[in-house]
């Protein structure tokens, strides 16, 4: 525990507040409350005095209504057996790695990416190995053979999160079934983290290309996901795991460990979430693939200024040439230029040198921070 460092957006963004001149973008969550037919749904819950202990796994209601919601979305049959419902999406992780790592475990994880994916499995004793994804021609890609190659027989678990926080990556469909293959030879669970799979910029995709909607029931295949981000839910911590039936009863029991169940008030702001939720969900999905393109093309023409294009998720990913510390840049930007950006070191060494901007904003508040990094570039880039 003690050798866990601390998350160092939180430290940036601690030593920011109560500073009323930083314009945010830290944090992966957007500006608007969670849609009010969704907080309406939960005061009715607790004005009927839903305030009891719930099933380990999840209400039965919500368990179909999360397996209505995957089968829709990965045109695949999904049984609520399968699915377990938690307190948030880092939840779902931590019963998933709890439930497949022993101490010593290789786990290969898919960096950089949003600390919690490799902090967990540390905390657990496990031997973290990191496949990076790399910036060519103008995108986040990975290294299919590569990663092939370090989830090496003697791994147990490999985790992939995509679409990506940080970088904005989108797995190819293609390199799917290639991966589940070399998992099912060699016993290797997969871990999934699908909290971003709505927030997809491709207007023809729906959902991103998912392990779902191509592994059997019985695979080794872990799917980690939250209302968090699909319906601005950060706060009311509701989440689920996707796993195969024989783990049902098992997982009940690593719940019962950690928080118990998920407060049936809150899942019952997430049945509604799920059952009319869309329109909301597209609408966000939009508004996050138009800041995309306005900001990158913006930042692109600032002097010394590389930025990949995200495929999804909700992040501008990019550098400053002749600044490679960027705890420093970061720092510096919001006390200079009142900037609040979180610094890619975070997300790992392949992030260091590089900035994260949450795009889940609004326009004018976007527009007012890149006149600020254009200002403090002209002064000090
Ligand atoms: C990649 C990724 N996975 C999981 C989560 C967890 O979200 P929550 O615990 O709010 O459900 C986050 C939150 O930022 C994330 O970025």
């Amino acid at each position: 525990m003690s050798d866990l460092p601390a998350s160092q957006v939180r430290e940036l963004a601690n030593a920011g507040f109560g500073r009323g001149d930083v314009e945010r973008f830290w944090f992966g969550e957007g500006h608007l409350p969670t849609p009010a037919f969704i907080r309406a749904a939960a005061i009715a819950a607790l004005e009927a005095g839903d305030t009891f202990y719930e099933h380990n796994n999840g209400r039965a209601a919500l368990r179909r209504a999360i397996a209505t919601y995957l089968q829709a979305r990965h045109v695949r049959h999904f049984e609520p057996d399968r699915v377990t419902v938690c307190s948030s999406g880092v939840s779902a992780l931590a019963l998933a790695m709890q439930a497949v790592l022993d101490p010593g475990d290789r786990a290969v994880v898919v960096t950089p990416v949003w600390p919690n994916l490799t902090g967990i499995p540390a905390l657990l004793g496990a031997q973290v190995v990191r496949a990076p994804l790399t910036p060519a021609d103008g995108r986040w890609r990975l290294d299919l053979d590569r990663l092939l190659e370090t989830a090496t027989p003697e791994t147990r678990l490999l985790v992939i999160n995509s679409p990506n926080n940080p970088t904005g990556w989108m797995l190819p469909e293609e390199d799917r079934a290639p991966i589940l293959e070399h998992c099912r030879r060699h016993g290797i669970w997969l871990l999934v983290d699908d909290v971003y799979e709505r927030l997809v910029f491709d207007p023809a995709l729906d959902t991103a290309p998912s392990f779902l909607a191509l592994a059997e029931p019985e695979d080794r295949l872990l799917g980690a996901n939250s209302f968090s981000k699909t319906w601005s839910m950060t706060g009311w911590r509701l989440g689920w795991l996707v796993a195969p039936p024989q783990l049902e009863v098992d997982l009940g029991k690593l719940v019962e460990l950690s928080t118990s169940c998920a407060p049936g008030f809150v899942q019952a702001a997430g049945i509604a979430a799920l059952e009319r939720g869309e329109p909301d969900v597209q609408e966000l999905r939009h508004a996050l693939t138009a800041r995309r393109n306005e900001l990158l093309p913006e930042l692109r023409r600032l002097p010394g200024v590389e930025a990949p294009t995200p495929q999804g998720a909700m992040y501008a990913f990019f550098r400053l040439a002749g600044h490679p510390d960027s705890v420093e840049l970061a720092r510096r930007l919001a006390a200079e230029a009142g900037l609040g950006l979180a610094p890619g070191a975070a997300f790992g060494p392949e992030g260091e040198g590089w900035l994260r901007w949450c795009l889940a904003a609004a326009p004018e508040r976007l527009s007012s921070g890149l006149g600020r990094l254009a200002r403090w570039l002209e002064t000090h880039g």
